[in-house]
C-alpha cells in the first residue's frame, strides 16, 4: 500500500506555515487523546510518524505527513477539547482549525477518529456537521475496538451506523484498533480513494 511512503514534512503552528493549497489533503481529527496520531500511524505502517502520548494535547501543531510526493497529504491535527491546556492556546488551536476546515481548498475528507467507547459526542458532531455543509466526506475510525468485546464492537458499530445514515448521510463508520491492528485495509482503502492514491 502507498502509506508506507508516508514521512514527516513539516509542523505548523499557523495557516500560512502550510504548504501550497494545492493536491490532495485528508485529516485526522477527533477529541483529545481519541487516537489520531496512531491512527495514522496504524494507517502508514510506521510507529513513530506521528507522536503519540498517554498525555492528552500531545499533538500541538498541524503536523504533515506527504504520501509519496508532497501533492498527496495526510493532516494529524490537534485534539479537540483539552482543558487542561491553558485558555489562550485553546482558543488559537480552535481558530486555526476552524479557518483550516473552512478555507483549506485541498482538503478532500476527513477521518473523524473516535475512541469506540465513546461514540459521536459534541464535537464528533460539529465535525460531522462541518463535513456535511461544506460538501465534503467523513469517515469515522471507532479506534481501541480492542477494548470491547466483538458484540460489543458489532453493536456500538451498528448503533453509529443508524445515527449517521438518519443525520450525515456522507459519512460513514468502520471499527478499528491502532493496537490490534484491525480495520486498516478498509482505512487505507476510503483515505487513498480521496487522496486519489
Ligand atoms: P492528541 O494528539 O493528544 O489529541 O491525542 P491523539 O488523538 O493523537 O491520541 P494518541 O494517538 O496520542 O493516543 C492516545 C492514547 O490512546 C495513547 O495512550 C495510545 O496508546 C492510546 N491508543 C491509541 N490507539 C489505541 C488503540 O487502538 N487501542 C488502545 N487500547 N489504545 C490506543
Ligand atoms: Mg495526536
Amino acid at each position: 500500500h502507498p502509506f508506507r511512503q508516508a514521512r514527516f514534512l513539516t509542523s505548523a503552528n499557523r495557516i500560512d506555515q502550510l504548504p501550497a493549497d494545492r493536491g490532495a489533503e485528508v485529516a485526522f481529527a477527533g477529541r483529545s487523546n481519541a487516537g489520531k496520531s496512531s491512527a495514522l500511524n496504524a494507517i502508514c505502517d510506521q510507529q513513530t510518524l506521528a507522536r503519540t502520548s498517554k498525555t492528552p494535547g500531545r499533538t500541538q501543531l498541524l503536523n504533515v505527513f506527504p504520501v509519496g510526493d508532497e501533492a498527496h497529504r495526510l493532516i494529524d491535527l490537534p485534539g479537540y477539547g483539552y482543558a487542561k491546556v491553558p485558555e489562550a492556546m485553546r482558543l488559537h488551536w480552535r481558530g486555526v482549525i476552524d479557518r483550516y476546515l473552512r478555507e483549506r481548498e485541498s482538503l478532500k475528507g476527513l477521518v473523524l477518529v473516535m475512541d469506540s467507547r465513546h461514540p459521536l459526542k459534541d464535537f464528533d458532531r460539529d465535525m460531522l456537521a462541518f463535513g456535511a455543509a461544506s460538501g465534503r466526506p467523513c469517515h469515522c475510525l471507532l479506534t481501541k475496538s480492542d477494548k470491547l468485546s466483538r458484540s460489543e464492537g458489532a453493536r456500538t458499530l451498528a448503533a453509529v451506523r443508524k445515527t449517521l445514515a438518519q443525520e450525515f448521510p456522507n459519512a460513514g463508520a468502520q471499527l478499528f484498533s491502532s493496537h490490534a491492528k484491525t480495520g486498516l485495509d478498509e482505512a487505507r482503502g476510503v483515505v487513498g480513494r480521496w487522496l486519489g492514491l
